[in-house]
């Protein structure tokens, strides 16, 4: 089938290349006509594994092309998909300007059997205000707009959409569910199970699957705060509750809070789409709270304890807001680290992929070109990012690079025990105190009691 693509985003571009790889003729419309020339090389701007060589095979077939003609495109077309973004205003509601605008610069190229599908990720009624102000546009309501949210992560794109859950399709005339089912056809065959509903209903799908997954983590993370009050280990709470079927094991891993350019974004306008309706969704509304307190909170728990040993310098272990992903929007580092540096102390920051430059937030740190490198003559250690190499550290060489003894481990990654033996005072999310074995008793201290046991 021939669709187009507006916004070569994240989503735009991994979904065009997705959609080119299932057989359709797919033009992708960019507005920087800079970027056209490097997209058709397969020279992507951003971090996505695989997503480099689907569209080097996309427009090697000749199925994926890239275009800033707008009209051009539109016009051939059998669906147009809207995939620009959806950023937040700063009362918390959607800024649909960038919708509004892609919709009026193409309403009147459309051809009266093309759809117009909205996968961008919009607020409940959003579907049909664009149908209006399109037939507006048109003088005449005979363009259908359906809603086709995504559930892509970033770093598993690709995974997520070949190997989908489902496949929303949010369709209030038969015609347009229709033709959503021949362009996912190849999906649906392969038993990806589709969900056919309204447009109102599969836009409230996406912020809902949103907004409960950043409840999930927002409640994990308040239960590993729980642990380190009372004694607790969250890896053995996650694991006793998630091995319920009706909670599951996914998304328990406590970390500095959640980041990324959906889950703020998306929680803030599903809080503010209650308060419009007259339906506050106060626990999201608590959520959003919590999950800044929790990232302004362990900023302090860092400073407080570089204080007490005197200490000037931190290492940051992560910028991305997770692994595997080069993006930092809304990343824990983005509000870490601007506190670490009002407090006064110098920090010291790696990344294995996240963008390196023209970040506010970051201004006046030292960019590093490796963990350890970060980590040298620090004072403390703090670990932001999931990244794989930062399990692979080894504290013993940590600890002979380190100034001070503090490491704070905010995505357990590392074995507490072992970091204890090389000396280091380990803190992490959920967590209990490093024990280590005792020669005297053999049995398990905590590393007060050893460090009380020990001669002065
Ligand atoms: C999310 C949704 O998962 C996806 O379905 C939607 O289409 C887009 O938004 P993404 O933002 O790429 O995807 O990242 P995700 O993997 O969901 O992680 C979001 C944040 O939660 C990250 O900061 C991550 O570190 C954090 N997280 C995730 C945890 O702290 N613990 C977990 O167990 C999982």
């Amino acid at each position: 089938m021939k669709l187009v693509m507006i916004g070569a985003g994240y989503v735009g571009l991994t979904t065009s290349a997705c959609f080119a790889s299932l057989g359709h003729e797919v033009t992708c419309v960019e507005n920087d006509p800079q970027r056209i020339e490097p997209l058709t090389r397969g020279e992507i701007p951003i971090f996505e594994p695989g997503l480099d060589d689907l569209v080097r095979d996309g427009v090697a077939a000749g199925r994926l092309r890239f275009t800033d003609e707008l009209g051009t495109a539109v016009g051939r077309a059998e669906a147009v998909f809207l995939a620009v973004g959806t950023p937040c205003l700063p009362n918390g509601a959607m800024d649909l300007s960038h919708v509004e605008a892609a919709v009026r610069q193409m309403a009147r190229y459309l051809h009266p059997a093309t759809l117009v599908v909205v996968k961008s990720t919009v607020v409940a009624g959003t579907a049909r205000r664009l149908r209006s102000l399109i037939a507006q546009i048109r003088g005449q309501a005979d363009i259908k707009v359906a809603s086709n949210p995504e559930f892509l992560r970033e770093g598993s794109a690709l995974a997520d959409f070949f190997g989908a859950d489902r496949i929303v399709l949010g369709a209030d005339e038969q015609s347009a569910a229709g033709l959503l089912d021949r362009i996912y056809r190849p999906l649906a065959r392969k038993g990806v199970p589709t969900v056919r509903t309204s447009t109102t209903s599969a836009e409230l799908i996406k912020y809902a699957a949103n907004a409960f997954l950043a409840l999930k983590i927002g409640f994990i993370d308040d239960v590993a705060d729980l642990c380190e009050a009372a004694g607790g280990d969250i890896a053995d709470v996650g694991r006793g509750i998630g091995l319920d079927r009706r909670i599951g094991e996914a998304f328990l891993s406590p970390g500095p809070g959640f980041g990324g350019s959906c889950f703020p974004k998306d929680t803030r306008a599903f809080a503010d789409t209650g308060r419009v309706h007259g339906t506050p969704q106060p626990l999201v509304e608590c959520l959003v709270d919590r999950n800044e307190q929790r990232k302004r909170r362990l900023a302090q728990k860092v400073i407080d304890e570089v204080n007490l040993h005197d200490g000037r310098t931190v290492a940051v272990l992560g910028i991305a807001f997770k692994g595997n992903t080069d993006d930092v929007r809304e990343s824990a580092a983005l509000t870490i680290v601007p506190m670490l540096r009002r407090a006064g102390l110098a920090v010291r920051a790696h990344d294995p992929r996240a963008a390196r430059d023209g970040i506010a937030e970051l201004a006046g740190i030292v960019r590093c070109n490796t963990a350890y490198e970060a980590v040298s003559d620090a004072d403390a250690v703090v670990i932001l990012t999931d990244w794989d190499e930062y399990r692979r550290l080894e504290p013993e060489r940590l600890a002979t690079l380190m100034h001070g003894r503090v490491l704070f481990d905010f995505r357990n990654l590392l074995d507490p025990s072992r970091v204890s033996l090389a000396g280091l005072r380990y803190f992490g999310r959920g967590r209990p105190e490093a024990r280590v074995a005792t020669a005297t008793n053999g049995g398990a201290a905590s590393l007060r009691e050893t460090a009380a046991a020990s001669p002065a």
